[in-house]
């Protein structure tokens, strides 16, 4: 198939564009598309066979549900069964925004999309761009991200392009997304609001808004609530780590695993805040890559997945990433660093020395 790829300006995204895509998504096909946290593969969410597709075109295992985005309350309220007080105080809040709600599901939502699960997650997105598509396409439009599986979600459209060209007509490409993470998954559909996936809403802004709120925490014998985040999501070419805690003792460690991994012949890349970039420069690894500024984990958010697609498209063999605090949006950065070196984490605590 030949993938069309349209460049389309995010403050006034062109009519024409939207209306080409919006006919795609109208005759059952695939448009990809930027939101604010990473670009979305959409369909029509309530055409099943193309919904079917998408799960296809991405190699996406069948038991993971999709985000269904609408432009607004009034376009949510169809696709559910009970909108609850938590629910109004959410979308009035952080709609349009990185926040996905999860809520008993109607009739009209195909179970292709659900995975068969009684509830579906709904998100009205911010950027222009997908706020003018879902207007101009008037349906619901079920989207995950837009890259292949296993690979980690796109914030360019060039990183669409990497992975989906030739399997998709069509492309919108405004550039690079703001929040650079997936939207924080909020399950409203039972007991106490619970975060099933950290995201571009932190607990501590759901907290400030709802009162108690709780963070899924899958154990052994529990698989996770959203099926997704069973899933290690992005294992790097390279052996990754995550040096975590005091900078000045995580940059002694990771100086000393550059030399290790040189002595061993291997390609080292690293992942560090700006801060630590001159005294890691000096250890002359093979690619070095800016997160974003000491203390402020929106940065490394939106930065994080373009670094580690640099890494593999370089063939880095060993990836040393600096962590971030576990408050806020570095909940999030967190969560997807640590799934990326499947949990490998070499903590560095002061008395450590
Ligand atoms: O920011 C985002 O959320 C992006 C953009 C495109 O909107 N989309 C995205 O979709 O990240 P995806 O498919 O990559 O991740 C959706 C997550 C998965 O972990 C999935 O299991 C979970 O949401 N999910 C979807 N429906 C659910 C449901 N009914 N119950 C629990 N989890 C659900
Ligand atoms: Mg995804």
């Amino acid at each position: 198939m030949e993938t069309k790829r349209i460049y389309i300006s995010t403050s006034q995204p062109g009519r024409e564009a939207l209306a080409e895509a919006a006919r795609i998504l109208r005759d059952g096909g695939l448009v990809a598309f930027p939101t604010e946290t990473v670009y979305g593969l959409g369909a029509n969410a309530v055409d099943a066979a193309a919904c079917a597709q998408i799960f296809r075109v991405k190699g996406r295992p069948q038991d993971n549900p999709l985000i269904v985005h609408v432009s607004g309350k009034a376009e949510a309220l169809p696709l559910i069964r009970e909108w609850s007080e938590a629910a109004e105080l959410c979308a009035r809040k952080f709609w349009p925004g990185p926040l996905t709600l999860v809520l008993p599901k109607s009739s009209v939502i195909p179970d292709e999309v659900t995975a068969g699960l009684d509830t579906v997650a709904i998100r009205v997105p911010s950027h222009p761009v997908a706020l003018a598509l879902i207007e101009e396409t008037g349906l619901p439009v079920a989207a995950p991200s837009a890259n292949l599986s296993g690979r980690p979600s796109p914030t360019s459209g060039a990183h669409v392009w990497q992975d989906l060209r030739g399997a998709v007509p069509l492309i919108l490409d405004a550039g690079s997304t703001q929040v650079g993470l997936e939207s924080t998954v909020l399950d409203l559909s039972a007991g106490i609001p619970t975060i099933l996936r950290p995201g571009g809403v932190t607990r501590e802004q759901l907290e400030r808004l709802l009162g108690q709120v709780s963070v899924d925490k899958p154990s052994s014998d529990r698989p996770p609530k959203a099926p997704g985040m069973k899933y290690r999501h992005y294992a790097p070419k390279g052996d990754l780590q995550v040096i975590g805690g005091v900078r000045e003792k995580g940059l002694e460690r990771m100086a000393e695993e550059i030399a290790k991994a040189h002595r061993r012949n291997k390609k080292v890349g690293v992942l560090c805040t700006l801060e630590s970039a001159p005294v890691l420069h000096a250890q002359l690894p093979d690619l070095l890559f800016v997160l974003g500024s000491e203390g402020r984990p929106e940065e490394m958010a939106s930065n994080l997945f373009e670094g580690l697609r640099l890494c593999d498209s370089q063939e880095i063999e060993v990836i040393l990433a600096e962590g971030t605090e576990e408050s806020g949006i570095g909940v999030a950065v967190m969560n997807r660093l640590k799934k990326a070196a499947g949990q490998k984490v070499i903590p560095i605590s002061p008395a450590q020395g």
